[in-house]
């Protein structure tokens, strides 16, 4: 949800922030613009729309100045045009901000009597024009921003340029990330280090209401009671976020077809990987596991309750972490809650972890980003090693999600001495017969490919699943809208007669995931219900499946055989790539979906 980004000391600033904010994208393209200082004066580039735009005004007019600022933005308060795009400016002062300042309305009526105008409608206009009235006041720019801040309320990671310091960016940080970068000549700020890739040797992170300011050189920080402080610098892995399309037209497609590796690197570094290891999470302790999560990271919890449960004999409540936060539920003394993200930056998933933090609850989290705030404030952190998902729709991650959630519950099965026939079942190598089944539900994509043509003419779309392939069924039509902006909805089979049965007619594809297992033939009479009704039927499912159903669907996906426990890995693939190629059929932008964003850090 926005991406903030700046360099000091770079002679070539603004080429500098323009590939900054090209690795920022995932986090918004409603639009892009950079300022600069040169001479002492502030120089600004904006443009509505994708940073390409951008890319094509600084080539027509460029912009000189050895620093910059830079933002790629998510539009909350505005639309997405040029005067509501950033940086924003006063007489003195440059900002760039990621987060909501709530108290805008109030802050504009202030400064508007004062005889500040505005040009545009966002929240973050004010800032500017609030620090300048603090620098008037003859403070130094660290304690004018600090006092000016005191006045804000919400969330906001920022990079400020004040006129005539052309030797530094004032960066700041509330509730939405920030880190530091340095190399021998320049230092740089970023909402997301990937943004530092191949740039900074060095990186820290800023905690909450630390005020920096960052010199080529040098950074001097204080704290939010006005005391210096030192915070750790973290060296760089510069091959660690390399992520290219590698000749394929998306990076959808690409991660799709990683997961193999995906799941292998994760399954095999989990033990290696874990982070902030307080103690392990005991399970047998628990009475009850309370997940939380969002989008497809709370489908990813959805499906781990199926198997806590069956296999582990826990309790689970997974809840919408925007729903939780103000849910203020009872929590037991002492109980564990685990959360899912895969950036770790999750607005609402972050504030619910702090909120069971104050509950004294011990918090576990499954994250693809190490030095998330969520990793960094959890007791015990695992982490999926899926290597960075650009596609905006997660795929690679959600399996990999679903990898540690099956390790964790194996070890909380363990614990509980619980579900050991199910653990039998599984066999020796229940992860490596993941992986191959993975592998050859990819190697259907052909095949997935010629049946989009059931969505030609489609404005809606309905998912079925049960059991643990329910959550694939919101997950699948997750997928669809996110891509293809078809409307769809994933429903549990057994429930769609309690009413969205009515919109089934001969205009409504049904794709019905059902994998020949104890439900089968619960899920089949639902399948036929829909066909009476006239629905066109695409049916997921294994050989048997298949065959029994040759009747009943309009077309088939086969899946490989395996336990039913693991399905979910391999229909995931299923959904995944039908919404890929329905998309691509439909010429939207795959990886980069209208009015989406990859790191949702506003609530
Ligand atoms: C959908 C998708 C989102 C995210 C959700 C939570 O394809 O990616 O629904 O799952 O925004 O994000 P994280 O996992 O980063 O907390």
């Amino acid at each position: 949800m926005c991406g903030i980004f700046g360099v000091v000391n770079d002679k070539q600033a603004s080429q500098t922030l323009l590939r900054g904010l090209k690795a920022l994208e995932y986090r918004g393209y409603d639009s892009a613009g950079i300022a600069t200082i040169q001479n002492g004066d502030l120089g600004c580039r904006r443009a509505p729309g994708k940073l390409l735009n951008l890319e094509a005004i600084v080539q027509q007019l460029p912009l000189e100045g050895l620093t910059g600022i830079a933002h790629t933005r998510w539009a909350t308060h505005g639309k997405p045009n040029e005067a509501n795009a950033h940086p924003h400016l006063s007489l003195n002062v440059a900002v760039v901000h990621n987060g909501i300042i709530e108290n805008a309305d109030f802050l504009r009526t202030q400064l508007s009597a004062a005889g500040v105008q505005f040009v545009g409608e966002t929240d973050t206009e004010v800032l500017p024009h609030l620090i300048a009235n603090y620098l008037q006041a003859d403070l130094c720019p660290a304690l004018a921003i600090q006092q000016a801040l005191k006045e804000v309320k919400g969330t906001f990671a920022l990079g400020i340029l004040i006129k005539g310091m052309e030797d530094q960016i004032i960066a700041t940080r509330r509730g939405s990330p920030l880190v530091v970068g340095f190399n021998a000549e320049s230092a740089f700020i970023a909402s997301d280090m990937i943004a530092t890739s191949g740039m900074a040797d060095e990186i820290l992170y800023l905690e909450e209401d630390d005020i920096a300011i960052v010199k080529a050189d040098s950074v001097h920080i204080i704290d939010a009671q006005g005391t210096p402080v030192f915070r750790d610098k973290v060296s760089v892995d510069h091959n660690q976020f390399i992520a290219t399309k590698s000749g394929y037209d998306h990076y959808m497609f690409k991660e799709i077809l990683e997961q193999p590796e995906a799941l292998t690197r994760t399954w095999e570094g989990l033990a290696s990987t874990s982070l902030n290891q307080v103690e392990e999470m005991d399970f047998a302790k628990l009475d009850r596991l309370q997940i939380i999560a969002c989008g497809t990271s709370y489908y990813a919890g959805l499906v781990a309750k199926y198997w806590f449960e069956r296999m582990a004999n826990l309790i689970v409540e997974v809840d919408l972490a925007s729903e939780f936060r103000y849910r203020e539920p009872p929590m037991p003394s002492n109980g564990g809650c685990l959360f899912i993200s895969q950036s770790g930056e999750t607005a609402d998933t972050l504030a619910a972890l702090r909120f069971a933090k104050s509950k004294h609850q011990y918090c576990l989290s499954v994250v693809n980003a190490p030095q998330s705030s969520i990793a960094r404030e959890s007791d015990f952190v695992y982490r999926t090693l899926c290597g960075p998902e650009i596609g905006v729709a997660s795929t690679k991650a959600f399996t990999s999600q679903l990898a540690v959630l099956f390790d964790l519950v194996k070890q909380a099965a363990k614990q509980r001495n619980a579900g050991q026939h199910i653990i039998q079942e599984l066999g020796d190598t229940p992860e490596m017969d993941v992986i191959n089944a993975v592998q050859q539900a990819l190697n259907k994509a052909n095949k997935i490919e010629s049946i989009v043509r059931f969505f030609d003419d489609a404005t809606s779309a309905i998912f079925l699943g049960r059991g643990q392939c329910y959550p694939i069924a919101l997950e699948g039509a997750l997928k669809l809208k996110e891509i293809s902006y078809i409307h769809a909805e994933g429903y549990a089979a057994g429930e769609l007669k309690h009413g969205p049965i009515a919109l089934i007619d001969e205009n409504m594809p049904v794709v019905v995931i059902a994998p020949y297992d104890r439900l089968f033939e619960k899920t089949v009479s639902n399948l036929q219900e829909v066909r009476a009704r006239g629905a066109k039927v695409i049916l997921i499912s294994d050989k048997l499946g298949c065959e029994i159903c040759k009747e009943y669907a309009d077309c088939f996906i086969e899946m490989p055989t395996l336990h039913e426990t693991l399905a979910p890995f391999v229909y995931s693939i299923a959904v995944q790539l039908l919404s890929y190629f329905t998309a691509v059929q439909r010429g939207t932008d795959v990886d980069q979906p209208r009015n989406l964003a990859k790191s949702v850090t506003v609530e």
